[in-house]
């Protein structure tokens, strides 16, 4: 079990580990040491998975659970709404616990409900996907669709506690699985060669079978983000490193009505970002076929038609926009990506070159 230390402006670990279903009630009576309730936040499919077991080992507590129709439709604040009807049927006060159960939109709303909940009560998240544990679990971004775009609606709001159970990730589908490997990839490119040459010798099947390379996988990637969100946890700096692929990945998320996944969206907006790097001459050819190759030996896209004006018009409407200026994060070797502030002609031109 690894226990890392996020010193965010409220201070939290996050835990990895086999097996960590045995210790969750001892980590939350450690963790919020005045919770008598825990409501379990999770989706319908995550729920038939894990939520029964995860109930049965929250001893010494109050437990009751919210469970919304999985997916991104839900994520709204209709669905918020729910999960303070939930709150409030049980009798939460503002000393009790949400425990979120599930992937990134469990992750989100959970958090933004905790956030708002009573002017905020305790969450900790227990994810179950790994481009949850990667990602989303780590750093106190939370919120919620609204019309006008993904996330718009939202705090940042620190978890007390992540724990992450990588048991869980053996009941992921292959396709999901194979998403989350999009932000582990992402962690390479932008700051840690290590995990680069870690990746480069195996591949979806051997990290798939391998339980303890996997948790030193995570690990990793986990570390890796603690260590951005210790440095910059409002998002006004380093932390728009993490954005690598995603300004374009968003765009074509949103494009394909959500039928392309977040992971597949980032890989091919990391894949033409490396490529409009290359054309820039910010880095090498043999770096940007590096991530072309290993995203697809972990099974992701990396070809995709687009525009580059459609791109830099909608790039331009993402909500990390600040101004009239978006700031893209380009590639410019192994382990190394920077922050350009770009208008919508600069992000046009870029990635026309
Ligand atoms: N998901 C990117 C971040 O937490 O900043």
């Amino acid at each position: 079990m690894n226990r890392i230390r996020v010193n965010a402006s409220r201070p939290y670990d996050v835990i990895i580990g086999s097996g960590l279903l045995e210790n969750i009630s001892n980590i939350i009576r450690e963790t919020c040491p005045r919770a008598e309730r825990v409501l379990v936040v999770s989706d319908s499919n995550v729920a038939p998975y894990h939520l029964k077991n995860v109930c049965e080992s929250l001893k010494n507590f109050a437990v009751s659970s919210f469970v919304f129709e999985a997916g991104e439709k839900s994520k709204n604040l209709t669905t918020i709404d729910a999960v303070y009807d939930a709150c409030a049927g049980f009798g939460m006060t503002r000393t009790d616990l949400i425990l979120s159960l599930g992937g990134g939109v469990t992750t989100d709303m959970a958090g933004f409900a905790a956030a708002t909940y009573m002017r905020g009560i305790p969450v900790i998240h227990m994810p179950t996907s790994l481009l949850c544990d990667v990602d989303a679990s780590i750093g106190g971004k939370t919120g919620v669709d609204h019309p006008s775009g993904k996330n718009i609606i939202g705090a940042f709001y620190q978890p007390s506690c992540v724990i992450i159970n990588v048991d869980f990730l053996s009941s992921l589908p292959d396709a999901v699985f194979t998403e989350g490997m999009a932000e582990v990839i992402k962690y390479a490119f932008i700051m840690d060669k290590e995990l680069f040459s870690l990746l480069e010798k195996n591949n979806i099947h051997s990290l798939r079978s391998d339980i303890s390379l996997l948790e030193k996988v995570i690990t990793r990637c986990a570390a890796d983000k603690i260590e951005i969100v210790n440095e910059d946890e409002f998002d006004n700096g380093r932390r728009q490193l993490l954005n690598f692929g995603h300004t374009v990945g968003h765009v074509i998320e949103l494009a394909s009505n959500f039928n392309t996944s977040h992971g597949e969206a980032v890989a091919l907006g990391m894949a033409i970002i490396a490529r409009a790097s290359v054309h820039a001459a910010i880095c090498d050819n043999t770096v940007c076929d590096s991530l072309l190759k290993l995203l697809n030996s972990y099974g992701l896209p990396s070809s995709y038609d687009y525009s580059p004006a459609d791109i830099a018009h909608s790039a331009m409407h993402d909500k990390k926009a600040r101004g009239s200026v978006v700031s893209l994060i380009v590639l410019e070797d192994i382990g190394r990506a920077s922050i350009h502030k770009m208008n919508e002609s600069e992000i046009k031109e870029f990635l026309t070159l």
